[in-house]
């Protein structure tokens, strides 16, 4: 009796052994699959930095563009002032008078005045382009989970992709007074970014998107509606598959859905898909706070 207990304390013992060992395991392989999801998100990233980076090349290309032409009629401006002021140091007043007539100085300082504002908001506005493409690029792995209003978040999506969008695309703001959230807002706004380029996509010349938010008992619910092609319907159940994509081979890599339904599920929140074809596609994603 005594050595059948001992045999069974001891095969207890093993046991237990057994399970912490595998425990440690588990805890190993989900910190691995922790990481290798988050690489697969920073990849995914970086693959819309790449599309995103030529559309903003062309648009900072077009604010250098400006600064560049306005420079010219600056300088002039100057060098006259410059004369002039010359002329008044020496005492020839009447020739400095005659001579800011014949070039028009007053009318080009004030013209300078509105380039000046000009030149400042092409200048802010690179800077923003600048700065909302770093935020974006940014690695969000221990980004802190924070209170942000979720209309802003959409709106520096649609900042980001303004070039994409265009004159051709509309943007519909249907936002809700409180659209506080508590979220990672690096995260949210690559799943707004991945939700605007699909939409983008699916748009052939003019659409428009609709970007809704609303707040039902706790629930904030933020839609992405297009007035695209639609969802082939036998598309519906796999777009939110890894890898699935209808898109040319080197156009798509069927991802986006599969990071954004990831990102949402990490805020244990639902994301679906309501196809309307041929109406366009709206996308819910819905979190409670
Ligand atoms: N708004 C939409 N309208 C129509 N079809 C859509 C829409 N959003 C997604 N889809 C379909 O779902 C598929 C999967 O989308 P997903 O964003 O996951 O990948 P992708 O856009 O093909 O490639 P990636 O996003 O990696 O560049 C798309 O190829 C497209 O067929
Ligand atoms: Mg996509």
């Amino acid at each position: 009796m005594a050595y059948e207990h001992h045999q069974v304390l001891t095969l207890n013992e093993q046991l237990e052994h057994k399970v912490a060992e595998r425990t440690a395991e588990l805890e190993n392989t989900v910190r691995e699959l922790r990481a290798a999801e988050a690489q697969a998100v920073h990849a995914e990233k970086m693959a819309s930095v790449g599309r995103l980076a030529a559309g903003i090349a062309h648009e900072i290309n077009n604010l250098i563009n400006f600064i560049a032409n306005s420079l010219p009629p600056l300088e002039e401006t100057f060098r006259d002032a410059r004369a002039i002021l010359g002329l008044h140091a020496g005492g020839a007043h009447d020739e400095a008078a005659r001579r800011a007539e014949l070039r028009g100085l007053p009318a080009a300082v004030v013209e300078a005045e509105a380039v000046f504002h000009t030149l400042r908001n092409g200048v802010q506005r690179s800077r923003e382009i600048v700065a909302g493409l770093t935020r974006f690029a940014r690695r969000d792995e221990g980004e802190p989970c924070r209170e942000v209003d979720v209309g802003r978040l959409l709106d520096s999506a649609v900042d980001l992709l303004r070039y994409e969008l265009d004159s051709r695309i509309e943007v519909v703001r249907r936002y809700c007074l409180d659209g506080r959230l508590r979220c990672y807002p690096g995260a949210l706004t690559q799943v707004f970014v991945n939700l605007l380029t699909n939409a983008a996509q699916a748009i052939d010349g003019k659409g428009n998107i609709t970007l809704t938010t609303a707040r039902d008992a706790g629930a904030l619910t933020v839609s992405v509606e297009d007035s695209g092609t639609g969802i082939a319907p036998d598309a519906v159940n796999k777009i939110f598959e890894p890898f699935f994509t209808t898109r040319e081979v080197g156009r798509g890599t069927g991802l986006g859905l599969a990071i954004a339904h990831a990102i949402v599920e990490r805020h244990r929140g639902s994301i679906r898909v309501e196809p309307r074809a041929p109406q366009g596609t709206r996308f819910e994603r819905e979190k409670s706070i």
